[in-house]
């Protein structure tokens, strides 16, 4: 601000200040945070700083501009949650009035500009989408990025953009959601010009001026306040092809239908639609699930920070064993810059471990996300070696070798005396007791489960276990190094299958049960599929592998025999004994055969379903939703007895887990939401009808407790 300025507004999120040539800038600037966002405040003061450039009386014109790096980076999401458990009616009438007030501004008598200096998504962008022109930086993005919370946008975005840049076009963004760069926005119209970001505020003044001089912007902008031509075809179109995730995330879908009523209104009408649809799209298990979702992440690596804060940096990492695991490992450590040895006890094994190293770094060129040089670097800081030499100035070791008990505590044992004495080691294994490994380590408290999930390059999750004797500064290493990797670090305590994969066990036997009580495999699929599911158990078995399923559930079972016991013909066996162990012979439950094009592909085969031909009473066969209840519940109720137990410290990461490991549905949420949305006493009676199926079937007391209070997983306070 200079001497000439007149200050209009000063609120704690946004001034507006007035220049002596009749020129706001209207800043953005929230007080002690690095970004912006709407909250309920920043709507209520650019209501109070829309109405003091209205009444002042000089303003000729308007820059919309940020303080901060991003320019917003959309509505404040912690508030959506006590927001929308409100009823759909009072909901919609609170979205209404803070519409009034984008309204009020894109109504100023006065041209508007906005500059978009950095990300302008969801509300950020409908804010620049009130104004008469767009300025945008060529290094940030643009988008309306709410069908990913299960929504669409409420700030007037379907109502502007759609008369900005045509109806065909906003579909796409809308049920997208995809961020828009600079060279993309401008294709599309969506802003007027893009300039480097030194060049920005200068581009902005001279285009608010050239508004100013000419009055072009009241013809613009009364045309943007009409309806909007569109055809038929396209909304059929983009009814088409959302038809397949519609029933499980409707947003997308009701923000097309919305779109075809507004489209002939102009904007005011247009934009009462936009309210009621959003009033009800907010109160569906998808957005109620997905914002939950959106909020866990933000706890999760919040709390993974906090873990890691006092972590000595990770400069140099070793992986034992260059198999699948390890070798996705280094991979993973060596592109996000920490160089690794990677030692395994055959030169073959690491040969193939770099091959594939190689195939992935050719993948990622392909598809243009890396580029020559930063390949090469990539590829000459994983060090192949058969020996421990290079051990000496290691941070962490992280053991991939085969899944065995005594020689996994053979080789740490070994593998202690070759590091030096503040070396982290870890070990990946998938079953194996972390505490019970610690026993061969001199130093047992330097000793945690980092356990990663196949394919490592491409899944986000880690769990961080914690044995009985590992210490603080050991977990905080482990955490950081997950962290430097990209990666979500859940910190969990150690018990058999760890959290994924115990909350995954009472799942397959929920299926291996029913199947053995006459359901039919492919249906199980199909309705777990239907549910959202990216595949249904007996295809995921397959991809596992049989045998890796057997020992697995053999090992995990055997750590709660008071629930998890295998008492019915079991299918798993069966199929390893024929030798149909899945995907990788060929056969499991499906067959596999390769395509023209050599890719595998799964078939339907009859082999299987005589093998499983219980004979049934076909007066009683098993409904979809009871196959749903039989499968899903007993992995609801595994949750809560994780989250009972401490096994992981809250709901918000047993929900992020399954979502990131397991590929539970997004739209439900995790195990918890879904039991919070169905509601812990219809979980609890339900589970009473299935209690003849055995004690899998019956809830922990936490779950009883909170049938009993009506109480939530998630209850709906802001977190701190
Ligand atoms: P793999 O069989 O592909 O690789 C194991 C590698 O370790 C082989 O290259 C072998 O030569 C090497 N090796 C054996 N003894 C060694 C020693 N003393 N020193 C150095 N290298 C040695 O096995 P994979 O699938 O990579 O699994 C490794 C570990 O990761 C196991 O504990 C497994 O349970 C766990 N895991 C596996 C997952 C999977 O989906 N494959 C997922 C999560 C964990």
């Amino acid at each position: 601000m200079s001497q000439r300025d007149t200050v209009l507004y000063r609120g704690k999120t946004l001034r507006a200040d007035l220049r002596d040539d009749g020129i706001v800038n209207l800043c953005f600037d929230r007080e002690g945070e690095s970004v912006n966002k709407f909250d309920a405040r920043t709507v209520t003061e650019l209501g109070a700083a829309t109405e003091a450039i209205r009444a002042s009386g000089a303003v000729r014109g308007v820059l919309v501009t940020s303080g901060k790096q991003v320019f917003i980076v959309g509505a404040d999401i912690f508030e959506f949650t006590a927001t929308f458990a409100q009823s759909e009616a009072a909901i919609a009438a609170h979205v209404g009035r803070q519409n009034q007030v984008f309204t009020a501004f894109d109504d100023l008598p006065v041209p508007t500009v906005a500059i978009i200096n950095g990300l302008a998504l969801g509300g950020g962008f409908e804010m620049a989408l009130t104004c008469d022109a767009r300025v945008m930086s060529t290094q940030t993005g643009v988008g309306l990025p709410e069908v990913t919370l299960g929504l669409f946008p409420g700030f007037g975005g379907t109502v502007r953009l759609s008369r900005l840049i045509g109806v065909a076009a906003a579909i796409d963004w809308i049920t997208s959601g995809k961020q828009q760069d600079a060279a993309k926005a401008l294709a599309s119209r969506a802003v007027d010009e893009v300039v480097p970001p030194d060049q920005l505020y200068p581009a902005g003044r001279a285009r608010l001026l050239q508004l100013i001089e000419s009055g072009d912007w009241r013809e613009s902008r009364a045309r943007r306040h009409g309806p909007v031509p569109a055809d038929a075809s396209t909304f059929e179109s983009a009814r088409k092809a959302l038809k397949r995730v519609s029933t499980l995330q409707p947003a997308g879908l009701a923000a097309v239908d919305m779109l075809e009523r507004a489209a002939p209104l102009g904007r005011d009408a247009a934009l009462a639609l936009e309210t009621a649809a959003f009033g009800r799209i907010s109160r569906t298990q998808a957005a109620a699930s997905m914002i939950q979702l959106f909020i866990n992440g933000q706890l999760v690596q919040k709390k993974a920070r906090t873990y890691a804060q006092n972590a000595p940096p990770v400069r140099r990492a070793g992986v034992l064993g260059a198999g699948i695991m390890g070798g996705g490992i280094a991979f993973a450590s060596a592109s996000r810059g920490i160089p690794v040895v990677m030692k395994d006890i055959a030169q073959g094994q690491l040969d193939s471990g770099l091959k594939e190293v190689d195939r992935l770094l050719a993948r990622q060129l392909e598809s243009k996300r890396t580029s020559e040089a930063q390949a090469r670097r990539v590829r000459e800081s994983i060090r192949p070696t058969l020996n421990f030499e290079s051990f000496g100035d290691i941070d962490v070791v992280v053991e991939a070798i085969v899944e065995n008990l005594g020689v996994k505590k053979r080789v740490l044992a070994d593998v202690e005396t070759r590091v030096g004495a503040d070396t982290v080691l870890a070990s990946n294994t998938s079953s194996l007791s972390i505490s019970e490994m610690a026993t061969a380590l001199r130093a047992p408290g330097r000793f945690v489960g980092l356990h990663f999930f196949n394919p490592v390059p491409a899944m986000p999750l880690v769990e961080v276990i914690r044995g009985t004797g590992t210490d603080a500064r050991t977990v905080a290493v482990a955490v950081a190094f997950a962290n430097n990797l990209g990666k979500t670090p859940i910190v969990v305590r150690d018990c058999p299958g760890f959290l994924v994969n115990r909350i995954l066990t009472p799942y397959m036997l929920g299926f291996l049960r029913a199947v053995a009580d006459g359901a039919d495999f492919e249906q199980v699929d199909q309705v777990m599929e239907a549910f959202g599911w990216p595949m249904g158990p007996a295809f995921l078995q397959d991809v596992i592998g049989m045998d890796t399923l057997e020992h697995v559930l053999d090992v995990i079972c055997a750590g709660y025999p008071e629930r998890m016991t295998i008492d019915f013909p079991n299918a798993v066996k069966a199929l390893v004994k024929q030798g149909r162990l899945g995907q990788k012979s060929g056969s499991g439950w499906f067959r596999y055969d390769l395509d023209a094009q050599g890719k595998r592909r799964k078939v339907a085969d009859p082999a299987t379903q005589e093998l499983f031909a219980t004979p049934r009473s076909p007066a009683a066969p098993i409904a979809n939703e009871a196959i749903l209840d039989r499968i899903l519940l007993p992995m609801v109720l595994e949750a809560a007895w994780c989250l009972q137990e401490g096994v992981a410290e809250s709901a918000a990461d047993i929900d992020l887990a399954l979502v990131l490991g397991l590929g539970f549905p997004r739209h439900a949420g995790g195990p918890l939401k879904y039991a919070d949305w169905i509601g812990a006493a219809e979980i609890v009676r339900r589970c009473e009808t299935l209690a003849s199926l055995g004690p899998m079937y019956q809830p922990c007391k936490l779950l009883r407790d909170l049938a009993g209070t009506g109480g939530l997983f998630h209850p709906l306070e802001k977190p701190a």
